[in-house]
């Protein structure tokens, strides 16, 4: 049996900082709305030298670094983002070149705040069909371009960074066998595609467009979203709730994550949070979380790891890993 594990984690950040106090000389709010709604306090602003490619190629980077690897020992890159560079070539193909790489194949994948679930779960399963030894799944985005800095209703609540996962096919049975992706739960239904979308893009008005979002039903839908598909892993990989070492959850919002959470009977110090130092960082959030937990020693090998996203789609889906 082949399976697909996990061999290093790595994080980038843009330099600045933005807090929520910014905020309140440009737009009617205040740093006490966007910590009670959201539990966001700052988040990381790219400047014009810093793109989702090299953002990408940071976060690459160091997960490399993590695992002891390099570039060449890398034959797949699946890059999640809906803020690629160019509309083509693919990002990840720039990453690829930055990196060094003439070798391996590396594509994009589009599922706005879910990319990163969706990525893990198609890298390992070119990993376990044989297509690739070693991939980088990568989530980088520079949302603060797509943003309509006047709509004080979505500008707050996103931030810019990257984060990245090195998985390796390894082939065992027995115990080597429980380690890696264990198991994957993927949803989407268009009819929400207006709930949360950018007005924008080269078959319709030919523009950039900027994000917009009727945050209240995205709200109303996420929780129920969320737990079914955490619960269809469960099921998937013959577990419960109690046997999770962590939760790492897509981090949009720290009243959505606590209320899937109760909702799943995971308890509170199992939930990773990061939501109030980046934001919602859309496909980077849940690989940017990882690196935290990872990085502070939360994270250990033998532990079983949740990952969890919904967004624009909607899309939503959960990756269950043993690290
Ligand atoms: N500052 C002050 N007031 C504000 C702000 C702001 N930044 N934004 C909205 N308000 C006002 C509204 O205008 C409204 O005023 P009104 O009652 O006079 O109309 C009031 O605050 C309440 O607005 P609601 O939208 O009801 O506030 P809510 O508690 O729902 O919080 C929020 C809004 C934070 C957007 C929440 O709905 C949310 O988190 N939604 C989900 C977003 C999400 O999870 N997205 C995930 C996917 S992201 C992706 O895929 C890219």
């Amino acid at each position: 049996m082949i399976r697909s594990v996990v061999r290093g984690v790595g994080s980038a950040l843009p330099r600045r900082i933005m807090k929520n106090a910014e905020f309140e000389g440009m737009l009617d709010t205040s740093d006490d709305w966007i910590v009670q709604r959201t539990g966001i306090r700052q988040r990381h602003i790219a400047s014009e030298d810093e793109t989702t490619a090299s953002l990408g190629e940071a976060a690459a980077r160091a997960a490399l670094e993590n695992a002891g690897l390099t570039p060449a020992d890398i034959d797949l890159i699946v890059l999640a983002t809906s803020t690629p560079n160019n509309t083509f070539p693919a990002t990840a193909v720039e990453i690829q070149h930055r990196l060094g790489m003439r070798h391996g194949f590396a594509f994009d994948m589009q599922a706005v705040c879910s990319g990163f679930v969706y990525a893990v779960a198609t890298a390992d399963s070119h990993l376990r069909a044989g297509l690739a030894k070693r991939a980088l799944v990568i989530g980088s985005e520079t949302f603060s371009r797509i943003l309509d800095w006047s709509d004080r209703t979505t500008c707050v609540l996103f931030g810019d960074g990257a984060g990245a996962l090195v998985l390796e096919a390894e082939e065992g049975e027995g115990s080597v066998a429980d380690r890696g992706v264990l198991a994957a739960s993927l949803r989407s239904d268009g009819t929400h595609k207006d709930k949360l979308y950018v007005d924008g893009g080269p078959s319709t008005t030919g523009t950039v467009g900027h994000l917009r979002m009727e945050g209240r039903e995205v709200f109303k839908h996420a929780a129920g979203m969320i737990t079914d598909v955490i619960e269809d892993t469960f099921h998937r990989a013959g577990i419960t709730a109690e046997d999770l070492t962590w939760f790492v959850p897509h981090q949009a919002n720290k009243r959505i994550i606590d209320a899937s959470a109760k909702k799943l009977g995971i308890a509170d110090e199992k939930v990773v949070i990061t939501v109030d130092l980046h934001g919602n960082t859309s496909a980077a959030s849940v690989p940017l979380a990882l690196d935290v937990a990872v990085r502070d020693g939360r994270i250990r090998e033998g532990d079983l790891v949740m990952l969890e996203a919904m967004g624009g789609g909607f899309t939503w889906g959960a990756v269950l890993i043993r690290w």
